[in-house]
């Protein structure tokens, strides 16, 4: 029998103002409509552990879409249903806050007074299809029993034990995604992976299962990942776990990464957040710095990720040996340095940054380029060199370039400098094209 086990106190202190006022108004309508309604999922699991979770994941029993609907009329809140899986989302005022509901069919009718476990078997067959035990757990926000939890399986109790367990051996075979998300939760809480659910995980690696997790669906599990802080560590794992040949063709885990990998993270949180970057690429730069090239585009539809993210690893395979030397060599003037970096994608530069981290003229460098070279601007303009008498065409930018690396040379110093800058550059190209 169920042990009773209350959270009434939790909600109150889990959930912001906003979102318990929502919670509360829908217990009301729960209760008026004689609708049993509970959080259930991940925001269960978070509410016990204390963790943030912004997730409102709600489980009627019941019509979730006949609910939903009654509820987004008296909250006037915007509503979508997805009728073939009887789940509805509602968007709930000025910050259209997003509450999901989602069907537990009442198929027949308990009788009163029937011990919980038949009471609430469609509840119960909605937990029982879930990934893991400390998943599959609700608390009731009905009147009646708000607050109670409802935990069929132990979750509960696997949550104590620090425990990531599967419901039935089935589990990752229904959704080898889930061997993904075992690791993302042991990491992301310090538990561990029960015994037998490892064998089970293991066994799905081992017979390739995880080649059938579609590629947008593993895209969004990896970035879930990518999103953690030491996003890298649950990488490390998954390889350890041999999962990279379904994952990231052509990638292994490489011993420096151990190193590499701390100062990316490092350089992102301080130094890259505020620029416009691809951060599912910066975040694997390590690893596609080291991929076989021609892994490289079954890596990218693996991943179903852009050709523009192709082309940026290739432009920096190939790139990499002349950066690699301009960077570290002594004579390299700061114009020579900004043409090359110049062509690199910015998150490979700040992959080489944590590469050369220990190397201080490189390291110098790149910050000169991505702190000030690539900023600098001729004070010359096209105009300016319309003025001057040179017929406008491409070569304008040319000249402007030259102009600009001039500068970061510190050849120039003034107008007057560029002026007699552009003109010399001019003649050259006049005399070149003759
Ligand atoms: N779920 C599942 N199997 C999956 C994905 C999800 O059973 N492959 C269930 C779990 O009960 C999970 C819930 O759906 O708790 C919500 O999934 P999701 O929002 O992806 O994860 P959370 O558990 O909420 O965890 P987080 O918010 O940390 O991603």
């Amino acid at each position: 029998s169920l042990k009773r086990v209350n959270f009434a106190e939790k909600i109150f202190t889990h959930f912001n103002r906003e979102d318990l006022q929502y919670i509360q108004l829908i217990s009301e309508l729960a209760k008026r409509k004689r609708t049993r309604v509970y959080l259930v999922g991940g925001v269960v699991r978070d509410l016990i552990l204390g963790f943030p979770n912004y997730d409102l994941d709600l489980v009627v029993e019941g019509d979730a879409i006949e609910f939903a609907s009654f509820v987004a009329q008296k909250l006037e809140a915007k509503l979508v249903t997805y009728q073939p899986f009887g789940t509805a989302s509602l968007f709930v005022g000025e910050r259209k806050r997003r509450i999901d509901f989602a069907s537990a069919r009442q198929e027949f009718y308990a009788y009163p007074g029937a011990p919980p476990q038949v009471e609430h078997s469609n509840l119960r067959r909605d937990l029982f299809r879930r990934d893991f035990t400390i998943n599959a757990m609700a608390i009731s926000i009905y009147p009646d029993d708000w607050g109670e939890l409802f935990d069929f399986f132990g979750g509960f109790k696997d949550l104590q034990k620090k425990l990531i367990r599967v419901l039935h051996p089935l589990s990752f075979v229904e959704d080898p995604a889930r061997a993904i998300r075992a690791v993302r939760f042991e990491k992301k809480y310090g538990f561990q992976i029960e015994p037998f659910t490892m064998s089970l995980l293991k066994q799905t690696v081992r017979e390739g299962l995880l080649a059938k997790i579609k590629p947008d669906r593993l895209k969004e599990e990896i970035q879930l990942i990518l999103r953690l802080p030491g996003f890298y560590s649950y990488l490390q794992r998954l390889y350890q776990l041999d999962m990279f040949p379904y994952l990231f063709p052509g990638c292994v885990w490489k011993s420096d990464y151990d190193i590499l990998y701390p100062r990316l993270e490092r350089l992102i949180q301080e130094e890259a957040s505020t620029e416009r970057l691809d951060f599912f690429l910066l975040k694997m730069t390590p690893l596609l710095s080291d991929i076989q090239f021609d892994s490289l585009e079954a890596f990218v539809e693996r991943l179903h990720l852009s050709k523009r993210f192709y082309s940026q690893v290739k432009t920096y395979l190939g790139r990499r040996t002349v950066l690699e030397r301009i960077l570290q060599e002594k004579t390299s003037p700061p114009s020579r340095v900004f043409e090359v970096c110049s062509e690199i994608p910015l998150e490979f530069l700040y992959f080489t940054l944590a590469k050369f981290h220990d190397q201080d003229l490189a390291r110098e460098r790149i910050r000169n380029y991505l702190t000030k070279w690539r900023f600098v601007k001729p004070e010359l303009t096209g105009s300016d060199l319309k003025q001057l008498g040179i017929p406008q065409g491409p070569i304008y930018a040319k000249i402007l370039r030259e102009l600009q690396k001039a500068r970061i040379d510190n050849l120039v110093y003034s107008r007057e400098e560029e002026i007699a800058l552009a003109i010399k550059l001019w003649e050259r190209m006049k005399a070149s094209d003759q």
